[in-house]
């Protein structure tokens, strides 16, 4: 079956933001010029997805106010016949059917994920957690529905993390079933390097299918009393099987600090006249001679 649908939940706390995430949601921080969230969108519509459900809280209107368009804006622009601003509102993706509904309390990415139940209708779908940018010719998401059509097996994006980076992943135990692909006989959420099955550590995309809601309705809150997603897969995995699709491509993580910083760089890195100019400050303001 064609993957037609999408789930963001963007309704966590973010709080390695605050006091930004007070007001503004982290999925709207700013890569130069245009929200993370839009590349996840345009990653969304470049793998053939046509209609996305953001599982979100209040206060996150301006998620979904992006990606509405400003019909007096563009008329103001077009009368002032300014074509290089109305050409920067055109690289909003729209096209696409937008559902929304409210998590009322953080209680988990398991939780989140649960409220998409009546949107998904019986079909399998695709998850983006929004931190998680992945760049490639091919989008990722595009990647792993091919692999889900091939394999007619739920499947999850898996990356390779440095050794000291392990214990900060879900790490899955891999079969080799292909190039890239392997079939998952064991998760376990952030372990110590020593106990890890492997470096194969799982980002933030899924094609899951509609039978992960009974697994996470059966998955008990933990200590925080959060309904985690990795401990429904690991269900899934042992009563249907599950499949981690190592995709091709450049993942930019922005949910934390320090990766945000360097996703912006790479980003200004790419902007076209100013990346001599940036070399130079940079080099000023970390004293490199
Ligand atoms: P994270 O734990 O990475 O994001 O959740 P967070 O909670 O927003 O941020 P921090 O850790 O406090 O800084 C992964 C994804 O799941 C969503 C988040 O919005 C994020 O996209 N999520 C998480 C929910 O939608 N609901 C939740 O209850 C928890």
């Amino acid at each position: 079956m064609k993957i037609r649908k999408a789930i963001i939940p963007v309704a966590g706390l973010g709080t390695r933001f605050l006091p930004y995430t007070k007001a503004v949601p982290k999925e709207m921080l700013p890569i130069i010029d245009v929200p993370a969230i839009h590349y996840i969108i345009e990653e969304a519509l470049s793998s053939g997805i046509e209609s996305i459900l953001f599982i979100t809280s209040e206060g996150k209107q301006s998620i979904e106010e992006y990606f509405s368009r400003n019909h007096d804006l563009e008329k103001y622009l077009k009368a002032g016949g300014n074509s290089e601003a109305l050409a920067a509102l055109k690289k909003v993706p729209y096209n696409f059917k937008r559902h929304s509904v409210i998590q009322a309390e953080a209680r988990g990415l398991g939780h989140a994920v649960l409220h998409a139940e009546d949107y998904a209708g019986g079909e399998p779908f695709a998850v983006f957690l929004p931190d998680d940018l992945i760049f490639h010719k091919k989008p990722a998401t595009k990647q792993m529905t091919e692999a889900y059509d091939k394999y007619k097996m739920p499947v999850i994006a898996v990356e390779r993390v440095a050794r000291n980076m392990v214990s900060s992943y879900g790490i899955i135990r891999p079969v080799r079933v292909a190039e890239r692909v392997y079939n998952v006989t064991g998760i376990r959420e952030k372990p110590p390097v020593k106990e890890a099955f492997s470096n194969l550590g799982i980002v933030g995309r899924y094609i899951l299918p509609p039978s992960i809601f009974g697994y996470l309705k059966k998955t008990k809150p933990g200590a925080k009393g959060e309904i985690q997603l990795t401990d429904a897969l690991a269900k899934l995995m042992k009563e249907e099987g599950l499949f981690a699709y190592e995709f091709e491509g450049t993942r930019c993580d922005t949910g934390n600090k320090y990766d945000y910083i360097v996703t912006v760089m790479r980003y200004a890195a790419l902007q076209k006249g100013i990346k001599g100019k940036l070399k130079k400050e940079a080099k000023k303001i970390f004293g490199i001679k």
